[in-house]
């Protein structure tokens, strides 16, 4: 059997401390919590995730926060761009109580706070979504957050923009990364690049996924966690496809269903 080529013999050994199958908790457990909040974070470790993902963004002073949306309406009592508001405007918003009263103040997190809080007892899928904005400078600041926390071994760095990857491999090589590809034909684009990429993971959508894409990553060495799976059936039809991972809002399925 040929030795693999030094290259691919290394991506696959930046990934070996991940789990295989992984299950993250996207946007924490947010089957259960708010999503993308702490307590999020928080339940998705006690529930028993290896793995949570959130969506990182800048607000309008620089600082790194954690929301989905470009919008604040649907998870806050907030309104408008995210990225227009400062911190402290922000952090005055009620971003759990839309899920339940139970979550009445949880804030929108930094992720300052969070790799502080759950940094050490997690893995964790940074999504750079500066998707409205992608030039300003937003994998600047989370990079110097990484580092500053000593994390670059607990982190995988993804993105539907394959600049924020080739900015985040600049700033931090040892840090693996997965290229999210949009559905269907929409991902096209996400295709082509990943095709000339050197990407640890690709991370597809569920649908789109099947043995063969699988093995085809696999064979360059990368590993698959595919986005968002949420069905019992189609956590055991990608699991006996091979895939590596899944995002889950509901962990407690996940671990029931994909393994
Ligand atoms: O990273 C997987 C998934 O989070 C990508 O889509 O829109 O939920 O951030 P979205
Ligand atoms: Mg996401």
């Amino acid at each position: 059997k040929p030795a693999l080529p030094c290259m691919v013999r290394n991506f696959i050994a930046m990934l070996s401390h991940f789990p295989t199958p992984i299950i993250f908790a996207h946007r924490g457990a947010s089957a259960q919590a708010p999503e993308n909040t702490l307590a999020a974070f928080e339940l998705a470790a006690k529930l028993g995730a290896p793995a949570i993902e959130f969506d990182v963004k800048l607000s309008s002073d620089r600082q790194v926060i954690i929301i989905h949306d470009q919008t604040l309406e649907r998870t806050t009592n907030g309104s408008g761009a995210v990225t227009k508001q400062p911190l402290a405007a922000l952090r005055e918003l009620d971003a759990g109580s839309w899920k339940s009263a139970e979550y009445r103040g949880e804030k929108i997190p930094l992720l300052n706070d969070v790799l502080e809080a759950v940094g050490k007892k997690l893995l964790i899928n940074i999504e750079l979504t500066n998707y409205a904005t992608p030039f300003d400078g937003l994998v600047r600041e989370v990079a110097a957050l990484v580092s500053k926390h000593a994390l670059q071994k607990r982190i995988i760095f993804s993105s539907f923009n394959f600049n924020n990857l080739l900015a985040a491999q600049r700033l931090l090589p040892g840090v693996p990364c997965g290229q999210l590809i949009l559905e269907g034909r929409s991902g096209w684009f996400q295709r082509l690049t990943a095709r000339f990429m050197q990407l640890e993971a690709e991370h597809p959508y569920t649908d789109d996924v099947d043995a063969v894409l699988v093995h085809r990553a696999h064979r360059q060495g990368r590993r698959v966690h595919v986005w968002t799976v949420n069905d019992p059936a189609d956590m055991r039809r990608l699991r006996a496809c091979g895939v590596d991972g899944i995002f889950s809002d509901d962990p407690v399925l996940a671990q029931e269903y994909f393994k």
